[in-house]
């Protein structure tokens, strides 16, 4: 019994380090856009996915899809049998660009 609960609490201990904590000033904010370009537009222009820019959503949506290390994001894509892969870089990256450029920021990008 013990030996099972010593290892439950390695587990979570774990899987909370890897959990990533969600930090844009840690972001790139230029190679954020280059994420965006090169492994998210190819689909969300409006053929094979739905169009979507960082303009589409505002701050607080992106955060929501991107923190847990993309947990929201992977689950959405899951479900379209579509599997995106980004790492804790590029997820923070990413974060910093739909930051500055979301619906409800000053200058909301369209990344076109
Ligand atoms: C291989 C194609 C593909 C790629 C690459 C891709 N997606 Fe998607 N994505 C989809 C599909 C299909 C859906 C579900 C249907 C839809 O929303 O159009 C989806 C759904 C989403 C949603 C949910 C939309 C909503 O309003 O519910 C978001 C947000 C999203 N993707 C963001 C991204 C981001 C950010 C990237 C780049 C890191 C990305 N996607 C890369 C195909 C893709």
């Amino acid at each position: 019994m013990k030996k099972v609960l010593i290892l439950v609490c390695a587990i979570l201990m774990v899987s909370s380090l890897s959990a990533l904590a969600l930090d844009r000033k840690k972001g790139d904010i230029a190679h954020g856009k280059k994420i965006f370009r090169e492994q998210c537009k190819s689909c969300h222009n409006g053929k094979k996915a739905k169009k979507l820019t960082p303009a589409h959503k505002t701050r607080a949506q992106w955060k929501r899809y991107l923190k847990d290390n993309a947990k929201k994001l992977n689950r959405k894509h899951k479900r379209a049998n579509v599997e995106v892969k980004l790492s804790e870089k590029d997820i923070n990256d990413l974060w910093a660009f739909c930051y500055v450029g979301a619906l409800d920021s000053e200058k909301p990008q369209t990344c076109d």
